[in-house]
């Protein structure tokens, strides 16, 4: 009470005699004068008054060759708060366990804050390992020692020291742009929102962009449903193991399409797929000049949707299909075979023996896909059906790929159905209407 009383007394400008004395005492030359000489000089000190923290009991006074100085209280932070408001609740661990005197100095320095250490990221390394270890590349305020710029020396813990509601506002406070380009996106990835350091460290790092680990780990940590479908995948797509990894296709904090797609499915496709490609022994078709140059296109492509039948991360199937899809133009009939059809087409246009109104690939009610797909020794979709366009109606291919030849299949289309003379055998025609 003491204390308080005199430190009142001395805010508010009243000199008390006493007081007035022994200040004088104190900073005189022969004494501690010295403790003026510095920039920063604690208020209480200026004013000379040492007993607001001391005690006069003059045997504790070193001039009295007695063992230690003395203060008023044994706990410096009860001391300290005594003037000061040292908000409560979740401090940085020495500011709530009073240790004021690990990072201040009680009478004077040449330091902002009465600080001991001038260069701050010092002060904190007395405690914490350093945080700047040398690594690739380091983060700009860092880099310099300003690790006040993002924590106070008195922060709260669960927010790591920074002053600010959240880390991301932190961020922006420099990143202004990268705001504005954020928050311009019609899909933000739900960690962007949460925090940036979940996937940027605010320190230094080996991996470019300050990434805390390096492609596709920066992304796999969260997504391992992702990581199970390219371990367990048969067919692998180059795309997501070459350079870029995963940013080949997504961008990582939002995009104004679909699943943070750098660009729509379809253009995304063909910015590689706009030339042969290798894989192993096996050239794959240029894609887009193979749209070009086939004007029927399927519902899905027109829809540019290219990942309906593709699974763009791998797969079990070849050529990264979702669902299995034989390869022979021969396959004992099973309506799983054609699975990847029928996510978008009725089943029963395979099961059902006739029918009036389900397929036009009829005659009478005689459901012709039924007769040619569901047998022992049934034809594949593909024996007549080419999968992404063709230059024929209903995606009926030129030509069939029988053993290593290619059989014309000669389709034509009427207003009641078609013919076709395929090498397979003579010329048939079919009519929906047989009336
Ligand atoms: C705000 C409280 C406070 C005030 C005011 C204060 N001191 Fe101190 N002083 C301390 C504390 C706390 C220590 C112990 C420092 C330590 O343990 O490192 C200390 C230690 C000392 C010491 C011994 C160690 C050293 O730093 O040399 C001297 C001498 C001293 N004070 C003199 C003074 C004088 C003279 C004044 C007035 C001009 C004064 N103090 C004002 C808090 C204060
Ligand atoms: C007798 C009252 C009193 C006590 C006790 C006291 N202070 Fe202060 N302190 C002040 C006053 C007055 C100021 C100036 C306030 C201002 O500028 O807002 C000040 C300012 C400070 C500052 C800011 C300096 C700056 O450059 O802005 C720090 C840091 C500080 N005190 C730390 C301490 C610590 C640590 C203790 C305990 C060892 C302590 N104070 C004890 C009165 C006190
Ligand atoms: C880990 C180091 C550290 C400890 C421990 C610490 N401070 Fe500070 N303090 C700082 C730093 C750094 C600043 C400068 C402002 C900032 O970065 O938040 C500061 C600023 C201050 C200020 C002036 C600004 C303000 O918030 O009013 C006062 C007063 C102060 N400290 C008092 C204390 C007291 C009292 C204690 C003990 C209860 C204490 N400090 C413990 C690092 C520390
Ligand atoms: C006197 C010792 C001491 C000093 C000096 C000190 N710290 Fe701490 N700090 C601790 C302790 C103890 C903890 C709590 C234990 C832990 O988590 O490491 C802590 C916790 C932290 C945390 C939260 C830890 C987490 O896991 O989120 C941050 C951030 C932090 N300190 C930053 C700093 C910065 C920045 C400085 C320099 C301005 C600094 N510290 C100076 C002792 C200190
Ligand atoms: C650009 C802002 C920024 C700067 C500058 C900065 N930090 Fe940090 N620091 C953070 C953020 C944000 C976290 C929380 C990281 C997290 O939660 O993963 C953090 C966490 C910490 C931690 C907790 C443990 C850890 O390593 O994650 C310590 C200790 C720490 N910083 C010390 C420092 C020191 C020392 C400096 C100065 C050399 C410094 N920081 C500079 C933003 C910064
Ligand atoms: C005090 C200002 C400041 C704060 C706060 C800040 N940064 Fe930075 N940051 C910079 C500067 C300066 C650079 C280096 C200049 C540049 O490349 O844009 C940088 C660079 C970066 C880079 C690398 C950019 C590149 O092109 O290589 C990333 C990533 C980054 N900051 C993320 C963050 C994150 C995450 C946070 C929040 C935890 C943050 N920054 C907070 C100033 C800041
Ligand atoms: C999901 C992980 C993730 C999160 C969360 C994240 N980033 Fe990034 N960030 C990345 C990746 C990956 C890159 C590298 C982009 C590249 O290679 O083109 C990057 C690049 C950057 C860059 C430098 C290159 C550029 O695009 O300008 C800055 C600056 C940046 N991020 C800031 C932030 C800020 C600020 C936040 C929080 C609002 C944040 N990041 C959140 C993953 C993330
Ligand atoms: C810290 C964890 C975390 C990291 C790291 C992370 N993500 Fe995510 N990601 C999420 C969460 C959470 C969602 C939202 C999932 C949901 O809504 O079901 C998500 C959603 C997505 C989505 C779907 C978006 C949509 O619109 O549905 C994609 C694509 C994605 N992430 C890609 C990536 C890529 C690429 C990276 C690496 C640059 C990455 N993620 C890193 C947590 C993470
Ligand atoms: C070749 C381009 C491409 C690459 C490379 C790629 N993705 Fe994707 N990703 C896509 C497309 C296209 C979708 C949308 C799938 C759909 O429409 O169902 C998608 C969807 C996702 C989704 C959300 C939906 C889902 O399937 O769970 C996540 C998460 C995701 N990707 C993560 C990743 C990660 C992690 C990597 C790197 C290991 C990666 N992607 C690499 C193209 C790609
Ligand atoms: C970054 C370039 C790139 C992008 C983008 C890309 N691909 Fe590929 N893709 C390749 C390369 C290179 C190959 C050949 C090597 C291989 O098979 O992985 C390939 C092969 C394929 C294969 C054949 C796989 C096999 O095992 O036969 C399919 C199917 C495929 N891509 C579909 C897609 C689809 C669908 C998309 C869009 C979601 C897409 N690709 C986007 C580069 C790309
Ligand atoms: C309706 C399902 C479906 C859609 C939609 C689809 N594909 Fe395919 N794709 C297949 C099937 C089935 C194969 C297997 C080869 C075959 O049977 O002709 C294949 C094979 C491929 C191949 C490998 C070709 C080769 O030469 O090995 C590539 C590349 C490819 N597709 C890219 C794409 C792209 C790009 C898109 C979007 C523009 C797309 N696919 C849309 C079903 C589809
Ligand atoms: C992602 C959904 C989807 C998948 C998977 C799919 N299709 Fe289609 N298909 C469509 C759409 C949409 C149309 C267009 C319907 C329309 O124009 O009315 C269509 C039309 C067709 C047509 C008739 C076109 C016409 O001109 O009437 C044929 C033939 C066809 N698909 C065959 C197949 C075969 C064979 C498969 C399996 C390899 C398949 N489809 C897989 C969506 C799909
Ligand atoms: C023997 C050749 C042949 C086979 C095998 C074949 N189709 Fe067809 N399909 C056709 C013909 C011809 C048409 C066009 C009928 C018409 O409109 O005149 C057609 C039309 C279609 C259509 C358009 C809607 C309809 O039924 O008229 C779809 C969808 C279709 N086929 C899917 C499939 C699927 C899925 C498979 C494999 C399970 C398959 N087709 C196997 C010849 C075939």
């Amino acid at each position: 009470m003491k204390k308080m009383t005199r430190a009142l007394l001395i805010l508010s400008g009243i000199p008390l005699l006493a007081v007035f004395i022994f200040s004088q005492d104190c900073l005189s030359e022969s004494c501690h004068q010295t403790f003026t000489d510095h920039s920063q000089v604690h208020a209480p000190v200026l004013e000379g008054d040492c007993l607001v923290c001391h005690t006069d009991s003059g045997k504790k006074h070193p001039k009295s060759r007695g063992s230690e100085f003395s203060l008023e209280s044994e706990d410096i932070g009860e001391l300290c708060e005594g003037c000061h408001d040292i908000a409560k609740g979740d401090l940085h661990t020495p500011v709530a366990e009073g240790e004021c005197l690990s990072c201040h100095n009680p009478h004077a320095t040449d330091t902002p804050f009465l600080l001991i250490e001038s260069d701050i990221s010092n002060l904190c390394n007395k405690c914490h390992e350093a945080v700047i270890t040398n690594k690739k590349y380091s983060h700009g305020p860092t880099a310099v020692g300003a690790c006040n710029i993002c924590h106070s020396g008195h922060g709260k813990m669960v927010n790591s020291l920074v002053p600010l509601e959240e880390i991301n506002q932190l961020c922006y406070s420099c990143h202004t742009l990268k705001e504005q380009e954020i928050n311009s996106l019609e899909n933000i990835h739900k960690p962007v929102q949460n925090s940036c350091v979940d996937c940027h460290n605010p320190h230094e790092s080996d991996n470019k962009y300050l990434l805390s680990l390096s492609s596709p780990e920066a992304c796999l940590v969260c997504h391992e449903d992702i990581r199970i479908k390219i371990d367990n995948a048969k067919s692998h797509h180059a795309a997501v193991e070459e350079e870029g990894k995963c940013l080949n296709c997504h961008l990582p904090h939002g995009s104004n399409y679909r699943f943070n797609l750098k660009e729509n499915t379809f253009q995304l496709c063909l910015s590689c797929h706009d030339k042969k490609l290798k894989e192993g022994d096996h050239i794959i078709l240029n894609m887009k000049d193979y749209l070009q140059k086939n004007p029927e296109w399927h519902g899905p492509i027109r829809n540019k949707d290219c990942s309906g039948c593709h699974n763009p991360h791998g797969s079990e199937n070849i050529s990264l299909l979702r669902y299995y899809y034989p390869p022979e133009f021969y396959s004992p009939f099973d309506i799983q075979n054609y699975q990847l059809c029928f996510q978008c087409h009725p089943e029963t246009n395979v099961l059902d023996p006739s029918t009036i109104k389900m397929t036009g690939f009829r005659d009478g009610d005689r459901n012709l896909h039924y007769l040619h797909v569901n047998q022992e020794k049934g034809r594949t979709c593909r024996a007549c059906h080419e999968v992404h366009a063709s230059k024929l109606p209903v995606h009926i291919r030129d030509a069939v790929p029988f053993g290593g030849w290619q059989l014309p299949i000669n389709f034509t289309q009427t207003d009641e159905g078609g013919t076709c003379a395929p090498g397979c055998h003579k010329k048939v025609e079919y009519k929906r209407d047989k009336n």
